[in-house]
């Protein structure tokens, strides 16, 4: 989206009842919408509303923008995304981003929902994303200047405040495949070999462009499935939404957390 387009979208959501500045913006992956019922003073204005925004269409998701607070923090949440995959340039997909950087956020929490390609992990893991790998496909905005992947630092901060919280939480990395199919299960063997942990069609994009931007950033996955192969379940929607609601009060717990110490 273009400066004047999101300065645009700035303005009627301060016309709405949502603070200059927020704190923490938080990105809620499939299933994970609930974690909008903690915000105290809550004002949720749904994507269709906001002029220049896309819609989310993706079923699960629903598509809006909610401002309030946790603790002394205002937090912006964007209750669905805009997936490369439903046929988004990666500069609509990083929306998110770049709004919370117009609202001055001094960090970006993103979840997802992903596919365990590791089998040490279970269906409802929480996994704090520590590395991300692309399989050589552009996830950029471009054009840009050549810039470092420099995300690791508050990846591992995020792993100190995850293990302090004494949940079960899991570390690992993460692939972002297009979509919007499910992989193969070829694919899914080879996965395992090169490392990966989880597989999920978001957040890598968001995470690049925020390095870009020197947004802090961070990333938790929900595993919703074991990945192509290596369960049993059919990769459907409701196996999303059994996962996020086994997990929802600790998901929430952590996130919490990271709004207040990261
Ligand atoms: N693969 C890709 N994306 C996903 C998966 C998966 O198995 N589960 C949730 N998002």
């Amino acid at each position: 989206m273009r400066s004047d387009q999101l300065a645009e979208v700035k303005d009627f959501l301060t016309d709405n009842g949502f603070p200059n500045k927020v704190d923490t913006a938080v990105v809620l992956g499939s299933g994970l919408s609930g974690f909008a019922s903690y915000l105290g003073k809550p004002v949720k204005i749904r994507y269709q509303q906001i002029p220049e925004f896309p819609k989310a269409t993706v079923q699960g998701h629903d598509g809006s923008l909610i401002a309030g607070t946790i603790g002394n923090q205002n937090v912006m949440i964007f209750s669905g995304r805009f997936h490369h995959y439903e046929g988004y340039s990666f500069s609509t997909t990083v929306l998110p981003v770049h709004l919370s950087n117009l609202f001055s956020a001094e960090k970006i929490i993103i979840s997802n929902a992903a596919g365990a390609v590791n089998t040490k992990l279970n269906v409802g893991d929480l996994v704090v994303i520590e590395d991300i790998f692309r399989l050589f496909q552009k996830v950029s905005v471009q054009p840009s200047q050549k810039f470092i992947y420099n995300l690791y630092s508050w990846a591992e901060k995020t792993k100190e405040i995850a293990s302090e919280t004494g949940l079960h939480v899991q570390y690992g990395t993460y692939l972002y495949v297009k979509g919007p199919n499910y992989e193969t299960k070829a694919e899914i063997r080879a996965f395992q070999r090169l490392g990966i942990d989880v597989v999920g069609m978001s957040t890598v994009p968001e995470l690049i462009e925020a390095t870009r931007i020197d947004l802090p950033a961070i990333a938790i996955s929900l595993v919703t499935n074991m990945a192509a192969g290596l369960g049993s379940a059919k990769l459907d929607h409701s196996e999303v939404k059994h996962a996020a609601d086994s997990r929802k009060e600790d998901f929430a717990k952590l996130v919490i957390e990271l709004i207040k110490k990261l």
